[in-house]
């Protein structure tokens, strides 16, 4: 039950740092170590190649999961939205492990290609907030998100806890792999838990955001680099979803190749910026945009902060900065909506879960 909640996006929003520390406990095993099924571990040891496939918003954790494999586990990967992949199979690798992420555990689209990929005698993993849905029955593995059940249309919680279950997953593969990850992820999360806590406190501040970039305009972009970039692309569906505000998460630096024809006097640009390697470079597209006449907003990580117009994020680890950077964008999705009096649960043209294909 939503209780004293408007709506229940806003309740989900504000779960994000408890289903963290609940994700955390679940996944711990003996001594405080994160674990994953050993069963599930050996098969992945196996693959020579990754592939995960999902749609939306778990397409979007796709990417983050990508690179959490290929860095920590060291596994090449690719991401795949569920509905091209059918008509448009990538070459496969002799062996090939496919990831299905999604939180209903029922999107036709990506059961879809879950069939196929039995079909073909592969491997598969579903990542799901649903037991025993579908695709978590169909799959060899399956990994639960614990995130509890999610309402609202549009995903916050479940995206957060895919990015983290992804990250999970990589580190423990990583380290059945030996390679040394260097960093206590239990205790990194916890942190997490801790930023996203501080930045629901600022909901004030992100309504007055919401108002001053979003109540009149027509379109608006949200840019990034790396793992900022695949935010952006999060960022941008949420707000386009429900507040109806055309939006493009862009990857800053191809914006100069076409797309910065768009950019008006006053078309919202707003940059995340949380990686210390591209910071700079980002901090560029925002000035580029900026002399064009884009109303410009950085969400900078603490750290990575400057003069201007800027919402900041409390400082975690570079690599679960997406975790954090992703919260204010949700917020924003949802107070833009409201002002626009628009209903924030139940978009319109969308259902919660996608049974057709
Ligand atoms: C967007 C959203 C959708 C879903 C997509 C996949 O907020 O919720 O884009 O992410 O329809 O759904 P699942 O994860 O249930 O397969």
């Amino acid at each position: 039950e939503k209780g004293t909640y408007p709506y229940y996006m806003l309740k989900e929003i504000d779960e994000q740092p408890a289903v963290l520390r609940h994700i955390i406990q679940e996944y711990q095993g003996e001594d405080n170590q994160l674990e994953v099924d050993e069963a599930l571990l050996a098969a992945m040891m196996e693959a020579d190649r990754i592939h995960i496939v999902a749609c939306g918003t778990s397409y979007h954790a796709g990417w983050i999961g990508k690179h959490y494999l290929e860095t920590l586990a060291k596994i090449p990967t690719e991401v795949h939205i569920a509905s091209e992949f059918s008509y448009n199979q990538p070459l496969l690798t002799g062996k090939p492990f496919f990831i299905f992420i999604s939180q209903s555990g029922e999107t036709a689209d990506s059961r879809q290609v879950l069939v196929k990929v039995k079909e073909l005698g592969y491997p598969a993993l579903t990542i799901t907030n649903v037991q025993g849905s579908t695709l978590s029955r169909e799959a060899d593995h399956t990994l639960l998100l614990y995130a509890g059940p999610e309402i609202a249309v549009a995903s916050s919680k479940a995206y957060t806890a895919q990015m983290t279950v992804m990250a999970i997953l990589a580190d423990v593969l990583g380290r059945q792999k030996g390679h040394d990850s260097q960093w206590d992820l239990a205790h990194e999360l916890g942190l997490v838990a801790r930023a996203m806590d501080t930045v629901i406190d600022e909901k004030a501040q992100l309504e007055e955001l919401a108002q001053a970039y979003f109540t009149d305009t027509r379109n608006a972009f949200y840019i990034g680099r790396g793992l900022d970039y695949y935010v952006a692309m999060e960022a941008a569906l949420k707000l386009k979803e429900i507040s109806y505000i055309q939006t493009e998460g862009f990857a800053a630096g191809e914006l100069k190749h076409g797309t910065i024809a768009l950019i008006e006097e006053g078309t919202p640009v707003l940059a995340l910026v949380t990686q210390a390697s591209n910071a700079s470079h980002t901090r560029g597209n925002v000035e580029e945009v900026r002399s064009r006449g884009a109303n410009t907003c950085v969400i900078a990580m603490e750290g990575l902060e400057q003069e201007g117009d800027q919402f900041i994020l409390p400082h975690v680890h570079e690599e679960l900065a997406p975790l954090v950077a992703v919260v204010p964008t949700q917020l924003l999705a949802y107070y833009a909506t409201l002002q626009r009096g628009y209903d924030v649960d139940k978009p319109r043209n969308l259902a919660k879960s996608v049974t057709v294909e």
